[in-house]
């Protein structure tokens, strides 16, 4: 059982495979974290806690000098009642009170896991797969309900929390803050790990020390943003790629977040994670109840590594849904880079054409081909098709580029709307907009308010009929701009700062509609590039356009840096043309092919402007790709050189059964006189016989892992090799 309560002692103790968390119900009621780590069997030591009479720590029992909230490690903890640490959530009452005192009421185990109500969450296909905790805890003077739920999923090594608010009493309360979970952590001698970047380098790591005070990751764009992504580990310093006790915590949501962790005056580290409370509320009336994202975490005593393997085989089978969560997916072309806004249906035809005959199996039109959209300064809201560039219809075109023998996909970016719009002159007011203030414009567009649901219908309508009207394999959902005067017409005014949540619940629905009702579509989420790659999207669309900057050098980065925590089948990676778009970098066609080949791969540039011998390269590379793409998008994945530790980036893929594996190495800048080096192989069978396809050698697994592949001396820059490995 992988949860069990002890009523004599009153602990729970919630085991995954290898780690525990042990919660005791304390002193009248109050709800004490005990430990979370390495798999213990017995709930003794870890509750034998330090209680001592601090000063200036209040005592909520006159008769207990040693007992204070503000030194007690806690599971939920409430604010104003002698905790200073950050609190996990605050209620203002009725009287303007903000006060909050929670105790513990009941709990309930049960096999499976139920879905949270309007929010992505992690999924179990059978009961059996899963075990959950519900914990009560109840203020009298609120009448106020707090659930903690503890998801264990068997078999994934993951606890999965999230917290439910139940409003039972007769006033209204509102919620100031309502963080999804909070874990209180007896020392701080951790590395903070997160992601962040911008727009063009998503996702770089930064690893950093804690430090006394709190250190704060957060999102207030109404995404979960480029800038910072809703991830967070905490390693000990002596924590690497394989070694190490490493917490990983990963919000499923794609709006405003905030990750707190607080070293306190003890030096006891408090994490909490969620909704960011920064221009938020939610009022509850009598009876309501609000529920909180879903927090995924992970523990491991074997490094960062094995952290985010866990986190993809998760990712891969529980979080993403729908027909090509097994799936390879396809190779595509997509032609925005090739054409931007400056094409017709005969120069995409010929694209699409000699694209078949590279092998690739998908074209994908992007912006551009709907309302009177010739820049980006118009028709966002117009979703039907502009006659003057196809007079046959986006039908005819993708009839045409099916008999080509290719599948054919379309752009959408259905969360907008320009000025210049049919749609903004019919409702000016669907807008995110606060009265009496100027709208600003990002990108030349406007926000819809999707927290109103005649605006989501709207959009589920406009996107279906197009759907429905022609053979569509695949859509790019696109979203090119952070919010800005944040309000609804449609809300109340105590509710207005409930208008950012209101708008990502409404972003769910539509998805959830879309996704639901064309199963056999591949959606792939955009924002201006990886602006929005979070488990929340990740839930309805399986894969995400990882960063609008497709350069190879860049990429290694950021490609590094997303996989701590998204799998490569979840990362679209496109060869471009040089000099690259963004950077105007010159890279090799080699090197830009083995990067994008890592995760699902692509080709954006015209490729009718290449030379024959570039497209024998790239012919080369698509036949690669298909033969690799059930490794390199399903198996497990392991980072061997960081790009941002020096000139060189090595992963590898290893499929399940471990009798194939793909290795890539990645040189950016040519070296004179070459130091030579092995690389050390990982997670392939020791005992197995590994034949190196195409090169007639073969050595046994032990040998690649300790000794290690010679890493060829190849001259120039931007090199790359790929090594595929064969079990004999
Ligand atoms: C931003 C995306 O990231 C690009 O790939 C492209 O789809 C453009 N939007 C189109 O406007």
């Amino acid at each position: 059982m992988p949860i069990s309560f002890d009523s004599n002692t009153k602990r729970f103790h919630i085991s995954t495979v290898n780690s525990s968390y042990i919660i005791e119900i304390f002193k009248s009621g109050y709800l004490r974290h005990n430990y979370y780590g390495k798999r213990v069997k017995s709930t003794e030591l870890a509750s034998n806690y330090f209680l001592e009479d601090r000063a200036f720590s209040p005592n909520p029992d006159v008769l207990d000098k040693t007992f204070s909230l503000d030194t007690l490690p806690q599971e939920y903890p409430s604010y104003g009642n002698s905790d200073y640490r950050v609190p996990a959530f605050q209620v203002q009452a009725e009287d303007g009170g903000t006060i909050t005192d929670l105790r513990y009421k009941a709990y309930r185990i049960y096999k499976g896991k139920e879905k949270l109500e309007g929010l992505p969450s992690i999924y179990v296909e059978k009961d059996e797969e899963a075990e959950t905790l519900e914990i009560t805890l109840f203020d009298e003077v609120l009448k106020l309900q707090v659930i903690l739920t503890y998801t264990v999923m068997e078999g994934f090594d993951v606890i999965l929390r999230s917290t439910r608010f139940i409003n039972s009493g007769e006033s209204k309360l509102k919620l100031l803050r309502a963080l999804s979970m909070n874990v209180d952590f007896d020392d701080a001698d951790f590395d903070l790990i997160h992601l962040w970047g911008a727009w063009a380098r998503e996702r770089h790591i930064e690893r950093k020390p804690l430090f006394a005070g709190t250190q704060i990751i957060d999102s207030k764009r109404g995404a979960s943003s480029h800038q910072h992504n809703p991830f967070m580990a905490l390693a000990r310093k002596n924590a690497d790629e394989d070694n190490g006790e490493v917490y990983g915590f990963n919000i499923v949501y794609s709006g405003n977040f905030i990750i707190d962790a607080e070293v306190d005056q003890f030096l006891n580290t408090r994490v909490n994670l969620g909704i960011n409370p920064f221009d938020f509320s939610w009022l509850l009336e009598k009876g309501e109840s609000f529920q909180t994202p879903e927090v995924v975490m992970v523990y491991t005593d074997k490094g960062l590594g094995d952290m985010s393997r866990t986190f993809h085989r998760l990712y891969r089978s529980r979080l993403c849904r729908g027909k090509y969560r097994d799936e390879v997916r396809p190779i595509l072309i997509n032609n925005w880079e090739a054409t931007y806004f400056d094409f017709d249906p005969q120069k995409i035809e010929k694209i699409a054409i000699t694209a078949k005959e590279m092998g690739i199996e998908l074209f994908v039109l992007d912006d551009g081909w709907f309302g009177n959209r010739t820049d980006d300064k118009t028709s966002l809201g117009d979703w039907f098709v502009d006659k003057n560039r196809f007079p046959g219809g986006i039908e005819d075109f993708a009839d045409r580029v099916n008999k080509q023998g290719m599948k054919f996909g379309l752009w959408f970016e259905p969360e907008m709307i320009s000025k210049t719009s049919n749609l903004y002159s019919e409702h000016p007011d669907w807008c995110l907009h606060v009265p009496n203030r100027e709208n600003t414009e990002g990108r030349n567009q406007l926000i819809l308010d999707l927290s109103r649901d005649e605006v989501c219908d709207q959009i589920i309508k406009m996107v279906s009929d197009i759907l429905k009207s022609a053979p569509i394999s695949y859509v790019k959902w696109d979203m090119n701009r952070h919010m800005t005067e944040i309000g609804s017409a449609k809300l109340s005014i105590d509710r207005q700062r409930e208008t950012a949540h209101r708008y990502i619940l409404g972003l769910y629905k539509v998805m959830e509609k879309i996704t639901t009702s064309f199963p056999d579509i591949l959606f792939e989420s955009c924002s201006g590039g990886g602006g929005r790659f979070d488990p929340g999207i990740l839930y309805y669309m399986p894969q995400t356009w990882t960063s609008d900057d497709t350069d190879a050098v860049e990429r290694l980065k950021i490609q590094y840096g997303t996989s701590l925590v998204y799998p490569p089948s979840a990362m679209g990676a496109h060869v471009s043309a040089v000099p690259n778009h963004v950077l105007e970098r010159v890279t090799s066609l080699e090197m830009r092919g083995a990067v994008a080949m890592s995760g699902n791969f692509g080709y954006e540039l015209d490729l009718n402007k290449l030379t024959n011998e570039e497209r024998e390269i790239i012919k080369q590379q698509v036949a690669l790709c298909k033969q690799i793409r059930g490794i390199t998008e399903y198996g497990d994945f392991y980072r061997l050189k960081s790009p941002f530790e020096g000139n060189e980036t090595s992963w590898m893929s290893v499929s399940p059964d471990k009798k194939e594996a793909v290795v890539f190495y990645f040189k950016v800048l040519g070296e004179p006189n070459v130091i030579n080096r092995r690389l050390k192989l990982k997670g392939i069978n020791l005992e197995n016989n590994y034949e190196i396809v195409n090169e007639e050698l073969s050595y046994l697994g032990d040998e690649l892992t300790y000794v290690g592949l010679p890493i060829p001396y190849k001259t120039g820059d931007f090199t790359s090799v790929i090594w595929r490995l064969k079990a004999k």
